[in-house]
């Protein structure tokens, strides 16, 4: 059924949604499948070769060849909501109708804000251990915890949080043939991706479950009321470079929002701070939010205290990231071990 898609697919080159320039694209649904029919055949010719000096070589993979070299049980169950995905675009009945954009988002230096003097208190919070960001995140801005490659493993070995997203909407990966590796201040965000299997676990316990049945309405695009923001969090090679004011900035001026333990996984972030820098970039943004933590109820009860805490205390964004400046000093210099919440001074719950 494959031939059907080629038929989509008549006008000119794809832009590149290239570093430091904002940028959007909006392709229709059938657009994407068509695309990555070719992506899954290995037909992009110049996509040979991610070597340092290469071509394409700050862009992610983007042919399949990586997922059917690999046995794994987890590859299978990737194929599994891929085929899905393929079977789900190639059938009349089924076939998707509508638009998805992606557009790549920067902020100028200059522009980013001077988080010292910024007055605003903080928004509202809602910290909750149950539940998932794409399941109960939705009408929602999602966070897609990335990789600065969109997608991270999803072709390869990962599966976490990213990857899994990418799989139950896998029109999301289409977005490795154009997006460029993200800077610092820099994030995708796209918007109307549908949703097409139901999953269950996580990494190894990763598995397909079977179809869902998408039925967001849609914007006057024809997008699905959908939209995930692609922030990649710092890569920690040692977990005690994020106490430093360059790294805290630099994950402040990440968007926010509908998030959780950001680069708490397999790039070694510490929770209680990650979360700290959202609520703090949330402010700033004007925007509330939900935190997922995944299971972790007394990080859900700590995170809730330290809110109630903050916003009695009507804190500004900029006392609390001066604080923070303080905290990073001492726990880099002679205090590894000290707790950030014990600094705050917010009891912390007992379970
Ligand atoms: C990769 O593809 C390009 C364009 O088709 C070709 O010129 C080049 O020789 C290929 N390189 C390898 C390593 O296959
Ligand atoms: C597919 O991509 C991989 C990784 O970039 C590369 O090794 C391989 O040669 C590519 N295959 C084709 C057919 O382009
Ligand atoms: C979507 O709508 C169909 C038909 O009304 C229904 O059978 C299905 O359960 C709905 N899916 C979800 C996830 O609610
Ligand atoms: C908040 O923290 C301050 C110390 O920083 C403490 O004096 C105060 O009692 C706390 N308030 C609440 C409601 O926990």
């Amino acid at each position: 059924n494959f031939e059907a898609l080629y038929t989509y697919f008549d006008v000119g080159a794809i832009p590149l949604l290239q570093q430091g320039v904002g940028c959007a694209i909006t392709l229709s649904q059938m657009q994407i499948a068509c695309l990555l029919a070719n992506a899954f055949y290995c037909t992009f010719p110049h996509r040979n070769n991610s070597k340092p000096g290469t071509e394409y070589c700050n862009y992610p993979t983007i042919n399949f060849s990586s997922l059917f070299a690999d046995r794994a049980p987890t590859t299978t169950e990737k194929l599994r909501a891929i085929f899905h995905y393929f079977k789900t675009v190639t059938d009349e009945d089924t076939k998707p109708r509508g638009l998805v954009t992606f557009e790549r988002c920067f902020i100028q230096d200059r522009k980013l804000p001077p988080w010292t003097t910024q007055t605003m208190t903080f928004t509202k919070l809602h910290a909750t251990s149950e539940g998932t960001i794409e399941k109960d995140g939705r009408g929602m801005l999602q966070v897609d915890f990335a990789c600065n490659m969109v997608g991270g493993g999803v072709l390869g070995h990962g599966l976490v949080q990213e990857e899994i997203l990418f799989l139950i909407h896998p029109e999301l990966i289409v977005a490795r043939l154009f997006t460029e590796k993200l800077n610092d201040n820099e994030c995708l965000k796209i918007t109307g991706v549908q949703q097409y299997s139901l999953y269950s676990g996580y990494s190894r316990n990763f598995e397909w479950v079977g179809p869902y049945q998408d039925n967001t309405s849609r914007d006057e695009w024809k997008r699905l009321h959908r939209q995930i923001v692609a922030i990649d969090a710092l890569n920690l090679k040692r977990t005690e470079d994020q106490y430093t004011e360059r790294n805290i900035k630099r994950e402040l001026n990440k968007v926010t929002i509908a998030t959780g333990n950001w680069g708490c996984g397999a790039f070694h972030g510490e929770s209680k701070l990650k979360a700290l820098i959202q609520m703090m970039a949330a402010a700033a943004a004007g925007r509330d939010m939900v935190f997922f933590t995944f299971g972790d109820r007394k990080l859900e009860k700590d995170l809730m205290k330290l809110h109630q805490n903050l916003t009695e205390q009507k804190s500004t964004v900029g006392k609390i990231y001066e604080t923070l400046k303080s905290y990073c000093l001492i726990k880099r210099g002679h205090d590894p071990q000290l707790d950030l919440f014990k600094f705050l001074d917010v009891p912390s719950s007992s379970l």
